[in-house]
């Protein structure tokens, strides 16, 4: 099989405009029934851009947050502003820990300089984070290939791969070709055929609008199931592989993702199906050991829940409600899956088992040392 190298990340998500600072992104609120681009000219612009999820994923979260510095010391340059817009960035959405990466990076890198300079060097630093997390996708999809060439190889060649995705951690989410979805990119570029479940992803629908949109846009075969088909599907033996993103994961490898991950996973263990979690250095909180009590689920409002979005007989933009109007709704965004119900992490630096000396293994530097006590950390409820 010919093996075609992907040369250029894909279409853009965040990408600063001809003036040279101000910050445009493609607002993900609005895909796939409108393609808009939205112009941030100021820190809150970003953090509301974030907060509404115009940007979303962990990775473009961290970047974009990385740019709202930047934007922030354009307008004022003092130790003041700097720690301000980093408490204000902070704030957004408290589950996907490359914002607290990308925010103190920002700040070790800016906090030592005159304030004359931050505002080149925060435009610097933050095109440079962008453009790590570019190569950092690719690593990620070179990885993760290797998983699917092994699945068509047990198949004895006999494709397409069936890879079951939720959420959207796909090139929308990052500034590449995504983390879950780059190993499908260059499977698909390959030559390698592939065919993907992608599961809606009640309440906000990140797969079947945004995973849906950017699969189909390179002509990757995909069918869109509610989220509930997933159990069905892995009894059937429709599915070779599950490979989904994280939102932060801790040291010894427990995953937050998009709320219904875990469920998934558990579906796909009983039914013997490997599922793997694709995510950067940049997600891992090498704070925290125990995900399930410690790592903070955000909790959006009850309207992402009772009232669905998309688009009606014309094609304009609507907003339908599904509930009665005194139904109250819960919408805990992410859940935990706990390292036991992973088969493996795909990262730019390889592939490892869901452990914590999976995790030693591929990032030394950073691992808490063997023998070391867990940072103790308060339950959060
Ligand atoms: O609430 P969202 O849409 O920001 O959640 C996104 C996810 O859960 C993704 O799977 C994760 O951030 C990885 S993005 C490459």
């Amino acid at each position: 099989m010919s093996k075609r190298v992907v040369q250029e990340p894909l279409d853009g998500t965040l990408w600063l405009g001809r003036d040279g600072w101000t910050v445009c992104i493609l607002d993900q609120t609005r895909l796939p029934h409108e393609t808009v681009v939205r112009r941030l000219t100021s820190m809150e612009e970003v953090a509301e851009a974030i907060v509404t999820m115009q940007v979303r994923g962990a990775p473009l979260i961290g970047v974009s947050a990385a740019f709202g510095i930047a934007l922030a010391m354009r307008r004022d340059a003092s130790n003041g502003s700097l720690e301000s817009a980093y408490v204000r960035l902070m704030s957004t959405r408290p589950t996907a820990v490359n914002l607290r990466w990308a925010l103190d990076a920002m700040r070790a890198h800016l906090a030592p300089l005159a304030p004359a300079d931050r505002a080149s060097a925060a435009y610097a630093e933050a095109v440079r984070l962008r453009t790590a997390d570019i190569a950092t996708n690719r690593s990620i999809g070179e990885h993760g290939l290797k998983l699917i060439q092994d699945v068509l190889k047990r198949k004895k060649g006999k494709g397409p791969v069936q890879i079951l995705t939720h959420c959207n951690a796909g090139r929308l989410g990052t500034l590449g070709w995504g983390t879950a979805t780059a190993p499908m990119y260059f499977a698909h570029e390959s030559g390698i055929p592939i065919h993907v479940w992608v599961s809606e992803t009640r309440p906000r629908n990140q797969g079947a609008a945004l995973t849906a949109w950017e699969l189909g846009e390179k002509g990757i075969p995909l069918t869109v199931v509610v989220d509930n088909e997933a159990g069905h599907l892995l009894q059937r033996g429709l599915v070779d592989l599950v490979l989904v993103g994280a939102d932060r994961v801790t040291s010894r490898g427990d995953a937050a993702n998009k709320i219904g991950t875990y469920l998934k996973a558990v579906a796909a263990k009983a039914h013997r199906v490997p599922f793997y979690v694709a995510f950067p250095g940049t997600t891992i909180d090498w704070t925290l050991e125990d995900g399930v009590r410690d790592i903070p689920i955000e909790e959006r409002s009850g309207r992402e829940v009772t009232h669905v979005y998309g688009a009606d007989a014309k094609g304009r933009p609507a907003e339908v409600r599904v509930t009665p109007p005194s139904a109250q709704a819960r919408n805990d965004a992410f859940d935990v899956t706990p390292a036991s119900w992973i088969t493996g992490l795909i990262t730019e630096r390889g592939v490892c088992k869901a452990t914590a000396a999976g995790m030693r293994k591929l990032y030394p530097e950073s691992a808490p040392r063997k023998n070391a006590k867990a940072a103790v950390r308060k339950p959060r409820r």
